[in-house]
This record gives C-alpha cells, sequence and structure tokens, in this order.
C-alpha cells in the first residue's frame, strides 16, 4: 500500500450516527460539536426538526447569492444523506429559511437556530449565511439512506476570530488541474477558509498566462525535467510544464467568489524568478542563458535590480495580475533573494550609488536595493487602489509604507512588523507548514521537505505572540497554512498533506481561543468530519486514528513505562517481536511495562478497518530508565521531553525534530546518569544527528569519568574530533568509547559542540547544534 493511499472506510467508527425509530427509514441525529467548534451552542430544551425530503429551503427573493447558498445546503444534504430539498424565494416561518439582517460584530457571524417548526440560519451578509451552511451540513455529516435526519433544537451563534483566513497553495514546483484547483477550493470552504494564496510563479515555472510576456508561458511554463527526490543530482527525463490561462484564472476566482473565498494571487520577487529569465534572460543581472530550474532550492538567479526594464516588467505583470484578480491584497513574494549576482552586477551597482543607497550595521546595500524594488512594486499597486503582501524578508531594508507582512520564518518577523503597526498574516514553518511530515515513521510517509508537524503541534499554534502589547496584537489580522509543492506532484498526495491538518488549522483561525482547549475532543469532532472527506473521495491522513503510544522512562522501577490510547477508545493489539499484530495478539489493556529490548508494535482494531501499525524499536542497556542529570541546559526549542531522551531506549532517524533528538547551542552536553547500584560498564556509545545545511555539526570531543559520590570524577575515556570538513556526510555518526571495565554508580558524559563552525560553511565563526539521541552504557 501506497502510504498516502485513502484508509477504507476509517471515519465511520465516529459517525455519531445514532438510530432512532422512524416509519421505515432510518433516521440519524445531527451533531453541532463540529470542526471548527462554534463559539456558543446553546441547546434548547426540547424539541427537534426532522430533516427529511420535500422540505423547502427558502432564501431572500431576488438575492442571487442568496439562491446559491440555498443550493448549495440543498446539494450537501442530498450529497450527504440522500435527503432531497427543494429551494424557493421567500421568508417562511416554516422549514430551513436562510435569511440576512442578522446584526453582528462580523459580517462573517450567523446564527443558526432549531426547533419543532423551523431551521433558521441568519447572519449580516451571505457570507455568514455560507458558513452557517457549513456547520449546518457538518452537523448533519454522512448518513447515505438515512431517511431523516433528526436536529435537535438548538441556538448556535458564531463568528469568527480572525478576519484573514488563509491557505496557500504552491503550483510553481508542481501544477493541478483546474478541476482539482477547483476541489481544493472546496476543501477550504468546508473548513471556513476565506482567502486561497494562490503561488504562481517560481523558479521551476511561471504558472499564469501574461499577454505582454508571451514567453513567460511558452519558455518559462516549461522545464526538460525534473531532479529527482532532494536534488539527488539524477533527473527523470520527463519534460513538465502547463500554466493557467487569463480565463482559466477568472473561472478559479469566481468559483472560489461564489464560496466566499477571494483568490490572492502572487508573482515572487525579485528572487524566485528564474523561469521568468529563462523566457526574458534580459531581466537578468549576466544576460543568461538561463533554464527553467530542473531542482530545487533557491536560485542565485534573480531580477536585475539595476535595469529599468526590470522594474517596467514588475508593473506590467501585476498590472495584468490586477486585471484577473480583484483581491485588495496582491502578494509580491519578497522571499529568499540571493544577493550574490547584485553584488558584482554593473547595474545592480550602478542602481545603488545612484540612490545614494549605503550599507550599514543592519543590512547590506543589496538588502537596501530590494528594499527598493518591493517599494516600487508597492508604490505600483497603491496608485491602483490595492495593497502589498510580502513575505517577512520584506522587513529587510525597510517595509514599503502599507506593506503586510507574512511572517513565515517562525513568528518573528510577524512580531517586528506589528511593532511597527503593520497588519500580518501569521504562518510560521513551525506550526504551518503542511509540506513538512506529519509522522515520526518518515520511512511509512511520502518523501516530503523534511521538518516534523504532527496535529497536536498544529493545534497547539496560538498566533497572538504575548510579547506583543494588546494593541500592537491588534496588527495580527490573519493566519494561514502553506503547502510547498516540490514533493507533491499529485492532488491525492497534497490532500494527504493539508487533510486533516487544515481542520486544526482553522480552529485556529475562526474559533475563540477558549474553545481551543480540548484536543481529545477536537480529535473527535475530526475524526466525524473524515467521514465527509471521504465521501468526497479526498486522500486524507490517518493518522489520527492510529494507537497513540507514549513510552517513558520509570527511573524508580529501571523499566519503561507504556501506555497507549486511541481517540474512541477502540481495542488495540500489540506485539513484541516486531511482527504484524493481529486479534491474536496480546490485547493492551492498562499499561505494559518492558524491561528488556523488544520491538513494540500496536493497532487499533475497528469494524471499519485497521489503524496503520505503529513500530517502536526499543533497546536496554545498563544505563536504560536511570536517573539523568543534564548540567548543561537543552537548547528550548530542541528540548522535548529533555534529558530522559538520553536513557529512554529509544533511538532517532535522520529527521532530527521529532522528540527522539534533545539538541545543545552554544554549550556543552554534560550529562550525569546514576547506575543506582554499582555498575561494571566497559563502554559508553552516543550518537549524534549531523545536517550541516541547518548548522548542525558533529560532536568535537567526548569525555567518560566514573564516580562513586557523584562529587569526585574520574575520567576513563575520552576523545577528540577534528572539526567537520565541507565533504563529510550528513548522516548519524555513532562514537563508541570503550575503556577498562570499571565498577562505578556515577557515569558523565561530556560531548563537546561545534563553537565555531568552519570557514567554508555559511555560518562560519558562528556555534553549531549538537543533537543526541542516547546513551548507551554497557
Ligand atoms: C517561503 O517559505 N519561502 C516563504
Ligand atoms: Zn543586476
Amino acid at each position: 500500500m501506497k502510504p498516502f493511499s485513502k484508509m477504507n472506510c476509517m471515519g465511520l467508527a465516529f459517525a455519531g450516527m445514532l438510530m432512532a425509530s422512524c416509519a421505515d427509514s432510518p433516521t440519524a441525529v445531527a451533531d453541532y460539536q463540529v470542526v471548527p467548534m462554534p463559539l456558543e451552542i446553546t441547546a434548547a430544551s426540547q424539541g427537534s426538526f426532522l430533516l427529511k425530503s420535500g422540505e423547502t429551503i427558502c432564501y431572500t427573493a431576488g438575492n442571487e447569492k442568496m439562491k446559491k447558498n440555498a443550493e448549495f445546503l440543498a446539494a450537501f444534504i442530498k450529497e450527504q444523506t440522500g435527503i432531497a430539498l427543494k429551494v424557493a424565494e421567500g421568508d417562511g416561518e416554516e422549514g430551513i429559511v436562510l435569511r440576512l439582517g442578522l446584526e453582528a460584530g462580523s459580517p462573517e457571524a450567523y446564527r443558526l437556530k432549531v426547533d419543532g417548526r423551523k431551521v433558521e440560519i441568519s447572519a449580516p451578509s451571505e457570507a455568514g449565511v455560507f458558513y452557517g451552511i457549513q456547520t449546518l451540513r457538518k452537523s448533519v455529516s454522512v448518513h447515505e439512506g438515512a431517511g431523516a435526519v433528526e436536529l435537535p433544537a438548538v441556538e448556535i451563534n458564531d463568528s469568527p476570530r480572525f478576519g484573514y483566513r488563509g491557505m496557500m497553495l504552491d503550483v510553481g514546483r508542481h501544477m493541478f488541474s483546474m478541476d482539482e484547483i477547483k476541489t481544493y477550493i472546496d476543501m477550504l470552504a468546508l473548513h471556513h477558509i476565506n482567502r486561497f494564496h494562490w503561488h504562481l510563479s517560481e523558479d521551476q515555472g511561471w504558472r499564469i498566462e501574461i499577454k505582454k510576456y508571451p514567453r513567460l508561458t511558452e519558455i518559462g511554463s516549461r522545464r526538460s525535467e525534473t531532479v529527482i527526490g532532494r536534488n539527488s543530482g539524477r533527473y527523470d527525463g520527463k519534460p513538465y510544464g502547463g500554466f493557467y490561462t487569463q480565463e482559466q484564472a477568472r473561472e478559479i476566482v469566481a468559483y472560489a467568489a461564489e464560496r466566499y473565498i477571494t483568490v490572492i494571487p502572487e508573482i515572487d520577487l525579485p528572487g524566485h524568478m528564474q523561469a521568468a529569465l529563462a523566457a526574458y534572460p534580459e531581466l537578468g543581472c549576466t544576460g543568461g542563458p538561463y533554464e527553467v530550474w530542473r531542482m530545487w532550492g533557491i536560485s542565485d538567479n534573480v531580477l536585475c535590480a539595476g535595469n529599468d526594464k526590470t522594474i517596467r516588467f514588475i508593473k506590467d505583470v501585476l498590472a495584468e495580475i490586477i486585471d484577473i484578480f480583484p483581491s485588495e491584497y496582491i502578494h509580491v513574494g519578497g522571499d529568499e533573494c540571493p544577493k550574490v549576482k547584485w553584488e558584482t552586477c554593473p547595474k545592480c551597482q550602478a542602481r545603488i550609488k545612484a540612490l545614494g543607497i549605503k550599507g550599514d550595521s543592519k543590512h547590506s546595500k543589496e538588502e537596501y536595493l530590494q528594499s527598493y524594488v518591493i517599494h516600487e512594486a508597492e508604490k505600483f499597486l497603491t496608485e491602483n487602489g490595492r495593497s502589498m503582501i510580502g513575505w517577512d524578508e520584506i522587513l529587510e531594508g525597510g517595509l514599503a509604507p502599507n506593506a503586510t507582512v507574512m511572517s513565515w520564518r517562525g513568528e518573528a518577523g510577524g512580531i517586528e512588523a506589528a511593532r511597527q503597526q503593520h497588519n500580518v498574516i501569521m504562518t510560521p514553518n513551525t506550526y504551518l507548514y503542511f509540506d513538512y511530515y506529519q509522522a515520526k515513521d518518515t520511512d511509512s510517509e511520502p518523501l516530503a521537505i523534511g521538518g516534523y508537524l504532527p496535529m497536536e503541534r498544529v493545534y497547539s499554534y496560538e498566533p497572538m505572540p504575548s510579547a506583543l502589547s494588546p494593541e500592537e496584537q491588534k496588527f495580527i489580522t490573519g493566519v494561514q497554512a502553506n503547502l510547498w509543492t516540490e514533493y507533491i506532484p499529485t492532488m491525492a498526495q497534497a490532500q494527504y498533506m493539508v487533510l486533516p491538518r487544515m481542520a486544526a488549522l482553522c480552529e485556529t483561525q475562526w474559533s475563540a481561543p477558549e474553545k481551543k482547549q480540548d484536543y481529545q475532543g477536537f480529535l473527535k469532532r475530526t475524526a466525524r468530519l473524515t467521514r465527509i472527506y471521504q465521501l468526497k473521495g479526498w486522500n486524507y491522513a490517518t493518522h489520527i486514528f492510529d494507537v497513540n503510544v507514549h513510552i517513558a522512562p520509570n527511573t524508580e522501577t529501571g523499566k519503561l513505562d507504556v501506555t497507549a490510547g486511541t481517540i474512541d477508545d477502540a481495542p488495540v493489539y500489540y506485539t513484541l517481536d516486531g511482527t504484524e499484530p493481529t486479534t491474536a495478539s496480546s490485547r493492551y489493556e492498562n499499561g505494559l511495562t518492558i524491561d528488556a529490548a523488544c520491538v513494540l508494535r500496536m493497532m487499533a482494531v475497528r469494524p471499519e478497518g485497521n489503524s496503520r501499525i505503529t513500530r517502536d524499536s526499543i533497546a536496554f542497556s545498563k544505563s536504560t530508565a536511570k536517573p539523568v542529570t543534564l548540567l548543561q541546559p537543552v537548547n528550548k526549542p530542541y528540548e522535548f521531553k529533555g534529558a530522559t531522551t538520553l536513557v529512554d531506549g529509544m533511538t532517532g532517524d535522520r529527521n532530527y525534530k521529532t522528540g527522539r533528538w534533545i539538541a545543545f547551542y552554544k554549550n556543552d552536553m554534560e550529562a550525569v546518569i546514576d547506575l543506582k547500584e554499582a555498575t561494571e560498564i566497559s563502554s559508553m556509545t552516543l550518537r549524534t544527528c549531523v545536517e550541516k545545511g541547518d548548522w548542525t555539526f558533529d560532536t568535537r570531543g567526548i569525555t567518560v569519568e566514573v564516580s562513586d559520590d557523584n562529587k569526585t570524577f574520574k575520567k576513563v575515556a575520552s576523545e577528540a574530533y577534528p572539526a567537520m570538513k565541507e565533504t563529510d556526510a550528513n548522516r548519524i555518526y555513532t562514537h563508541t568509547l570503550t575503556f577498562d571495565p570499571v565498577k562505578t554508580r556515577y557515569v558523565k558524559v561530556t560531548a563537546l559542540s561545534e563553537k565555531n563552525i568552519p570557514a567554508w560553511h555559511g555560518g562560519k565563526g558562528n556555534p553549531g547544534f549538537l543533537f543526541v539521541d542516547e546513551i548507551v552504557l554497557n
């Protein structure tokens, strides 16, 4: 099975499909606990509305948008239940009524009121009615063949936390058909998302027709082939390309608008422009020739900021973009623009001179030159009644006057921009980059860019930085997640990466923070939501249905304590010998204790199908589950469970962000393990994870010392290692130090971190990270 293939029927267990009696067909009961969680749900003490075929949805007479809303609701209910509702103009006192006129703080607010006679969705705007419809649709859920659905009497008053609720799709690296883009928009609509950020240009492909520059699509939309994997140096030999005509883009704009979604186009400039340079090489500093890039990364070939033609090109392209896209906000990128070509380009240097730009301690003169380009783009947009968004690099060299900043490199850029009184969209890669892995066991996942963002971490994201004052917080106007598609060639895989993490995103965007405190409740609601994903044929990831395994060293007993759970208390079976569990295997009841090496595998069993099978390899040594104390701190962002990680019997893979590794930065690892009684040892093994591009290096030296009183230590082994060379591999390094057998109670292991990154590296002179996963004593 491909890792991202659909799990059959996995959501069915969570249908909440309570059957009540009805004349001849079963009746299902709606559940208003949906995603995103509404602000206020007040159940009425009695009564319910029976939703059944033949009922009419009335909408405001003469209002085409309301008519469309009514048609949406009828179509959703038909698709999810088979119940056929009629649609008619009017404002009835019975049946299903869609109505404007509600007074509320947000135009997107709505009220959903159900009693014995009526289901009424009212809102200040058609958009609000649409969100009420989405909530009703999710409350009803999927009940194929249900004769009717009982809607218990209720009043729901709901309103979004953020006005900007975005989701980005990169179509530069891989593109998707018109139907697939529409499906993606349907996915956003189901999650109350109201901005589709469409990333339309990249080094690897230009995807939008620009009539004044036809070669952008004739040449810039096609690459001759694509690198295999993560820049392996091997290529697939297959031409790749395509673009959206202006007419098609307008069709997407209209399709999104019917669903109250604004399409925000992005033309990424002045970097990420190699495909445009392949089409118009005179816009680059060297004049080329350039090719549409066949590999991933950040190309040094960027627009020449010293060429007047470049500025004209930017304005011409933006002129056509604003003609296609009515969005107030237009995204001009601004991220990841290397300055190496500008540093030696006579035209760029002449521009720097002409503008009187000087470098200073904060920014180089080339960074100020980028700021000039972005200011020119903003001036053009402002003159044309639009507003500019850029990635947080647009802070470097000074923000353009009305720029909105998209904070992606963590939250620091957003905090800085809010302090400068600029609007901010929070989209930190550390929480909201859905191209990152969602599971620890990356071997069972489709190849991804890296990272580790499981559902729980996405859900934990709080976008209001506490570092900002209440006044400054007002500038945090939105939240967005991004899907970059280097490693995502198909819509099925795109869906696997974003669903159901989009459910966690939308609660952060929509729900009040006090409604976002119950992760287990959220998982149950998300499980119900996956029934709609399944009905729609969307390829969602099923990790939330897996057994949630916790393995913790118990320093009292010297064993490992295992606890396991599922979101629905499904029965769990396990093996300890690495084989796949079946229902004939041991059944997990109330915790397990592990005191020997094993491979623990766990599976949840449900009528609709088994979950994926977890796998945890556990080694046992003399240090496993012994008390450990760190004499120097762990680096906060990579602290996870802290010191006990070093004695939990488990090792990590090369993804050092999963919690199996902890990091030391600017100081060393200095760990004292208490063997609890005099114990003979003669070796110490320590592993480090090296990823030099991430400033993560091997240790420079290890010392092992022993002591009987935890005061006076005696060195028994020591090794020094040279600084890493550029040619040294990125991999896990295993260091074993052996020594004459010694009986001891306390063992101190010191591993020195790199304090001075070598000169061949971009981070030269800075400290590096030291990642360690386990200290093994034998
Ligand atoms: C980005 O991820 N380069 C905005
Ligand atoms: Zn130049």
